[in-house]
Order: C-alpha cells, then sequence, then structure tokens
C-alpha cells in the first residue's frame, strides 16, 4: 500500500484493504475492485496512449494460438508503467499534489512517474540505486523529475526514500503494490477486451503482482470465461514462491533477462488480488526469453525488453504454454516495455540467434601448412556458413606440429544447415572426424548475466 506521509490519504480505502485480513496480515481479495479501475480508466484516459492491439500472422503460424500483440511499449516512456503512475499521481488529494510524490526505482516505473508529473504539474522524486542505467537516469531527469542517486540496489534506495527526514511530506508510490497503480494497470484489461472482444486467453508477465493483478481483475470481470496465464521468469519467481507459502516470500533473485520482473518478493496488494482472479502461471527460461526478443525484433520490427517480451517466451514452441489445450485458441499477449539498452539489446539478439541454432561454435582440426585454413573457409563459405569469429590454437596441441585447433564462431540458418555444414566438413576432413565439434553457445547462465542492472522497482 502506499505509504502515506506525514497524512493519512483515504482511509475508507485502508480500512477496506486490511478489513479481512488474514494470517499474514494479506489484505483483503477486494482491496482493488472493478469500479476503481473503471474509474482508472476514465480518469486516465486523456494522457495515455491507446496502443495498438493487432493479430501477428509469423507468431501465430509459429505457436499454433491465434496470437494478438498489444503494443504498450509505444506509451510516451515506453511501459505500461505510465497507467498506474498517471491514476495513482490523480487521485491525490491537492496538498499531497502540491508536496509531491516519491518512488525508488530503477526502471520503468520511474520513467512513468516523471513523465506524469510533469504533466501534471506535481513534483517528483526518485531515488535511483547507483546501478541504475545511465540512460533512465537522464531521461528521468530530462522529464524534470528529481533524481537522487542513492545505495547499491533497489532496497536500499527504497529505505532511503522511505526514511530520509528531508523527504518526508512526500507520497510514496509503489510501482506494482499502490493500490492506484493496479487500478491504473487494469485499464490495460478493459482495453485488451474492447480491442478483441472474443479473446479467450490472455498470456501477462509478472514482476512484482501489480500487472496481472490489474489485468485478471479487469478481464475476468468483464468475461469470467476468459483464462488468465501469468509468466514469470525460473531465476526469479517470486510469484510461486507466494503462491507456495501462501503469503508474499522473498525468493532468489538471479540475474535475468527480463530485469524488469526481478522483483525479489511480489506485493501483498497485488498478490492478494492476483490470487483470486488468476488461473495459472508458469516459469521460462532464459532461452526462451531471449528466442522472443529475437523472434519480436526480426518478425515484427519491434523493439521489446526482455521484461516486456516474457508473455511470448511462455508461448513459442518448446516453451511451458506450447500445449494441446491452447492450441487454436484467440490469445492476447501484451507487450509491456520497450526500455532496453541497445548494447544489451544486441547481446539479447545473439543469445536468441545461439538459442535458435543459429550462432554455433565450430571446433576442427586442420593442416598448419599454407592452405589449410583457406581450405577449411573454403569449405565453410561453399556450405553457406559465415564465420563470425576465428581463432587457432596451436601451443596446446601436443600430437602433431603441422596441426592447428581452429575454434570459430559460425552464423548458420539454423540447426537442419548444422548439419549439411557438418556433412561437408566430414567430407572435405575425412582425417578430422575425430576431433570436430559443432555446438550451440547457449548457456543459461551466460544469457543472464547480460545486462548486470538493477531488480526493479518498489
Ligand atoms: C516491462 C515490464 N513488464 C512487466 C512488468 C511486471 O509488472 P509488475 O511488477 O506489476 O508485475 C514490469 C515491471 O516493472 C516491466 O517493467
Amino acid at each position: 500500500m502506499r505509504r502515506l506521509r506525514p497524512c493519512l490519504r483515504d482511509s475508507s480505502r485502508r480500512l477496506r484493504a486490511f478489513s479481512s485480513a488474514a494470517a499474514h496480515d494479506l489484505p483483503a481479495d477486494d482491496c482493488v475492485r472493478f469500479e476503481d479501475v473503471v474509474r482508472a480508466h476514465h480518469r486516465i484516459r486523456s494522457g495515455i496512449v491507446r496502443t495498438e492491439c493487432r493479430p501477428s500472422y509469423h507468431l501465430s503460424n509459429m505457436t499454433g494460438c491465434s496470437i494478438h500483440l498489444k503494443k504498450e511499449q509505444s506509451q510516451v516512456t515506453g511501459s505500461f508503467k505510465e497507467r498506474g503512475a498517471r491514476n495513482a499521481i490523480m487521485s491525490l488529494s491537492e496538498e499531497q499534489r502540491r508536496r509531491g510524490v516519491i518512488a525508488a526505482s530503477a526502471g520503468n516505473h520511474a520513467l512513468a512517474l516523471a513523465w506524469h508529473g510533469s504533466q501534471l504539474g506535481v513534483p517528483v522524486t526518485v531515488v535511483m540505486p547507483t546501478v541504475a542505467p545511465m540512460t533512465k537516469v537522464q531521461n528521468c531527469r530530462l522529464f524534470g523529475a528529481n533524481i537522487i542517486i542513492h545505495g547499491g540496489h533497489i532496497g536500499e534506495a527504497k529505505d532511503y526514500a522511505l526514511q530520509d527526514p528531508a523527504l518526508q511530506g512526500l507520497t510514496y508510490i509503489n510501482g506494482y503494490d499502490d493500490v492506484e497503480v493496479i487500478a491504473g494497470t487494469g485499464t490495460l484489461g478493459i482495453e485488451m477486451l474492447e480491442q478483441v472482444p472474443d479473446c479467450e486467453v490472455l498470456v501477462v508477465p509478472i514482476g512484482g503482482g501489480g500487472l496481472i493483478a490489474g489485468i485478471a481483475l479487469a478481464a475476468k470481470t468483464l468475461n469470467p470465461a476468459v483464462q488468465v496465464v501469468g509468466v514469470e521468469p525460473r531465476r526469479c519467481a517470486s510469484y510461486t514462491a507466494a503462491l507456495r507459502a501462501g503469503h508474499p516470500v522473498t525468493a532468489e533473485v538471479l540475474p535475468t533477462l527480463a530485469d524488469g520482473l526481478a522483483v525479489p518478493q511480489v506485493g501483498p496488494h497485488a498478490f492478494a488480488v492476483a490470487r483470486r482472479w488468476v488461473d495459472e502461471v508458469v516459469r521460462v527460461d532464459e532461452k526462451d526469453v531471449a528466442l522472443a526478443v529475437l523472434r519480436l525484433v526480426e518478425g515484427q520490427k519491434m523493439v521489446v525488453e526482455g521484461g516486456g517480451a516474457t508473455g511470448l517466451a511462455a508461448l513459442l514452441p518448446g516453451g511451458p504454454l506450447d500445449r494441446p489445450d491452447l492450441k487454436g485458441k484467440r490469445v492476447v499477449v501484451p507487450l509491456c516495455g520497450g526500455n532496453i539498452d541497445v548494447n544489451v539489446l544486441g547481446r539479447v539478439i545473439e543469445r536468441g540467434l545461439a538459442a535458435d541454432g543459429r550462432l554455433v561454435r565450430l571446433t576442427l582440426r586442420v593442416s598448419d601448412r599454407p592452405g589449410g585454413i583457406a581450405e577449411l573457409t573454403g569449405v565453410l563459405a561453399a556450405a553457406g556458413a559465415s564465420v563470425k569469429d576465428i581463432f587457432h590454437e596451436r601451443a596446446w596441441l601436443h600430437t602433431s606440429v603441422d596441426q592447428v585447433t581452429i575454434k570459430a564462431v559460425l552464423e548458420t540458418l539454423g540447426p537442419e544447415h548444422n548439419a549439411a555444414i557438418m556433412r561437408s566438413l566430414a567430407d572435405s576432413f575425412p582425417a578430422a572426424v575425430d576431433t570436430m565439434r559443432l555446438e550451440g553457445t547457449w548457456t543459461e547462465d551466460g544469457a543472464s548475466n547480460l545486462s548486470g542492472r538493477a531488480a526493479a522497482v518498489g
């Protein structure tokens, strides 16, 4: 719940939130109601982009579902977070608006709050940890927010935001657990059902849980037959941990390509609402996320960050929702954000190519005499493989001084092409067949250590 300082706002809502508090003081599951979402829908519509929701021929073909993409990455600041941020700001009293708001965030919530604060004339302070990406820090400053860089991670930034005496009097807005943020996010559910009225399934990423809570509440109220499926990265499965425990608990967080979803503990309000409405939650691997980002760039010409592409990741072949019961169904997938640094995007795409078998590592021993390597590259060229990197290894090859081990990274068309390349190499270098290896460059660990970005929002 939003921390209000020094005075409390909207005490009836707070009472409602805890009226049927169970063990662990979990808020009531109607702490956000459909009427709150409708109010938010009406309140924020003039300041939020009604993003497109379009069918995708390529992805439908690939998944066997009828996939519709809701393009939230085309909001002004590049994510759905604007809906909740604007609604939260607009629900403040005059006095609270005058004093201003504060949040701790390294990412999309910070940008959303900074932008809508500037639009609505409300001063915004964001405490960002030292690991926050420079582009996001700069963009928040451009929107006129007061940026305080404090703490090595988001938890320290949040403690500072809540406790520093100089910041007392500002209203704290949690990026996924504030009731007005959840209600604002629910407007995305209303829009998706308006745009695809015969929608059967919604597949929604989970970080702190606010997004899925709002969407599920709105969509299930409008059409109880709609199935709502949550998706979280296996490397930060905090919603699954909360489901098991019956209340939010701190889960292990390993670095993930879906950095926007790396929230160690889901919010209690978000969890209480989501648990009532969400049908199912699945987990995806890093490989699925990298492939989803790649498919969106390549097939749809869309830049979507890892967290934003996580719903699609679950539906791709081999993903946890690649299941017979979903085939042929009309599925809407929100692409929740597009804020990915270009250098990280490049590396995610590279990991996606590796996961797709289109970036492979060749090891082969050839003659170290003049022409040996030329012969190899000639065979590779004739087989249609492109050499991205090539490296000779002599010092560790003890068996023969006239041999050299070649290690090369190749761009290929995928598994079938790789098999054909291996056949060509075996034909041309029969004596080297025993030393020949062509392997994918994918590792779950290597893929995840890309971004080095902070865990999200609080
Ligand atoms: C791009 C993106 N998608 C999805 C989410 C998940 O939202 P929530 O934290 O409300 O579950 C986030 C959270 O920051 C995000 O940045």
